[in-house]
């Protein structure tokens, strides 16, 4: 059929007079065929509401990530649009709480999109699926579970003397280089510092040494920096990979990944030790945990080690540091929340229920503190984007709209973390006292939470960041009076 109509197209082109007449023939078919496919796509999810452009092209919503703004326009479309929203030809967003479960479940467990083809790292040219991008659910399954139990709160304390010599020498470096000095410094930047240097610890038994040379070492942390901000736009058209980072004939990149040359070269150390079971037994990190699940199982590829190891640090590290520092930046915004929550924190000290460094168990039984730190996880999402998936062939239904198969859908965290069904009248302001309520409620609440995704793909991580969250702002607030002050930087664009 398809040979037949061919045919008769070159039949008629060779009846029609002339090249420049044929060219314009030729020219009217392509402009036809490409109006067809996009009133037709137009047409599919034409029920849905939306800005009308985005139902266009995905340039639009590519546009707002651009502008790091998307978190807010997506809020923004949500109060204008409702709670299904089209954003893209092929693309719905969603901010009811109960499309949680229908999206990310565990029973639905519906694929990744191509969204995370952009993320997943690169190596000599190929794409290396890690846990967190890999699309192949087999591949994710192998390489989750051997490793998932290490991510336990149980196997985590047993870290935790790594991650208090660490704040330890934290709170020491803050103390004589700037309290002792009354020096104003970016405490962003050293919890920044401070997270990456706990990852290494626990995950290697070795710092990046951030907090010692007070700046950041190789360059790892502006590497990963970069790194995202590159790939965040094209999350949202991911075939535009194939016409550069993917494309053989395109040069490739030949700069050094900073942060994979560190793993290596820890993961060697340890390898290439004479006596690798003893290495293993001295050092309690993940690296031994890793290496000992891959000695268990030949079939494990040798890949998985390096994966696992970058993993903690890519996915754990600046996502840790930007929710500790939205916490402490709320409540230096907010000087009654600091008042009470100085006054919890000095009372449980006075009474004995603090050390100097906080544990996990002391700073958990300080319920301000958690009220705090639960109000900062809804109001600053470090994944502040749609986690698309990819709706099964027969379609599912959400808050009344039917969205049919092969669209891709997913619910921003920030969008969903403001939702006035689920938070009150005031999803934007900083109460953490919504958060001293009984339990149900709180549930409740904690249910319609996504910072930390949802289902089968929810974060390995959580508790880890939690851990070192909770010990952080208990421990920093302890020790020092810690005050808010606005720097001005010349930029060009006024
Ligand atoms: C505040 C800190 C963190 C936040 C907000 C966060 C957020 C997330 C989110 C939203 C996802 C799921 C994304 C999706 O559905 O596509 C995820 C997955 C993941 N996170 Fe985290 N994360 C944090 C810390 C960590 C840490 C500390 C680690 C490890 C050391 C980690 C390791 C992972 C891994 C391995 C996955 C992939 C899980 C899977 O697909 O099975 N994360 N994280």
């Amino acid at each position: 059929m398809a040979a037949i109509r061919t045919m008769q197209l070159g039949q008629f082109l060779d009846s029609v007079d002339g090249r420049g007449c044929r060219l314009g023939v030729i020219t009217l078919i392509a402009v036809l065929v490409i109006s067809l496919t996009i009133t037709r796509s137009w047409l599919r999810l034409k029920h849905i509401p939306g800005p009308p452009m985005s139902a266009l092209t995905n340039w639009v919503r590519r546009s707002w990530v651009v502008t790091g703004d998307a978190h807010r326009i997506h809020t923004a479309l949500h109060r204008k649009y409702g709670t299904v929203v089209r954003i893209g030809p092929n693309v719905v967003m969603v901010s009811q709480p109960q499309a949680i479960d229908t999206i990310y479940g565990f029973k639905t467990r519906l694929e990744k999109s191509e969204f995370y083809d952009s993320i997943m790292p690169r190596i000599k040219g190929g794409k290396l699926p890690d846990i967190f991008a890999t699309r192949d659910e087999g591949i994710h399954r192998q390489m989750r579970k051997p490793v998932a139990r290490f991510f336990s709160v149980t196997n985590l304390t047993t870290f935790e003397p790594a991650m208090t010599s660490t704040m330890d020498r934290f709170l020491s470096r803050l103390n004589d280089t700037f309290a002792n000095r009354h020096e104003t410094f970016d405490l962003f930047r050293w919890i920044q510092f401070f997270m990456f240097d706990v990852l290494g610890e626990v995950t290697f038994s070795r710092d990046l040494g951030c907090i010692e040379k007070g700046e950041d070492v190789n360059g790892i942390m502006a590497n990963i920096w970069s790194y995202f901000g590159k790939v965040a736009a094209n999350t949202q058209m991911p075939w535009l990979d194939y016409l550069w980072r993917d494309n053989p004939l395109a040069p490739q990149s030949t700069k050094s990944n900073p942060l994979a040359e560190f793993a290596f070269a820890r993961i060697m150390e340890r390898v290439e030790s004479s006596d690798i079971d003893k290495q293993n037994a001295t050092h309690n990190d993940f690296l031994s945990c890793f290496l000992r699940e891959q000695a268990k199982d030949s079939t494990l590829p040798q890949l998985f080690v390096p994966t696992w190891v970058n993993s903690n640090i890519i996915a754990g590290a600046d996502t840790t540091s930007i929710l500790a520092s939205a916490t402490v930046y709320y409540l230096l915004k907010n000087p009654s929340s600091l008042a009470k929550l100085r006054e919890e924190i000095k009372e449980a000290a006075s009474h004995g229920r603090l050390s100097r460094c906080a544990t996990w168990k002391e700073s958990r039984e300080l319920p301000y503190l958690d009220a705090c730190v639960k109000e900062a996880t809804r109001l600053h999402p470090p994944f502040a984007l749609p986690f698309e998936r990819i709706v099964p062939k027969e379609g599912m239904q959400v808050d009344g709209f039917f969205i049919p198969g092969g669209t891709r859908v997913g619910i921003n965290p920030w969008a969903m973390q403001r939702e006035a069904s689920v938070f009150g009248a005031d999803p934007d302001a900083w109460r953490p006292e919504r958060w001293l309520c009984s339990e149900a409620n709180q549930q409740q609440m904690y249910n319609s939470f996504l910072t930390f995704g949802a289902g089968h793909r929810s974060c390995l991580g959580r508790h880890l960041a939690y851990f070192e969250i909770y010990k952080l702002v208990a421990s920093l607030l302890q020790h020092f009076e810690v005050s808010y002050r606005v720097y001005l930087e010349s930029s060009n664009r006024y």
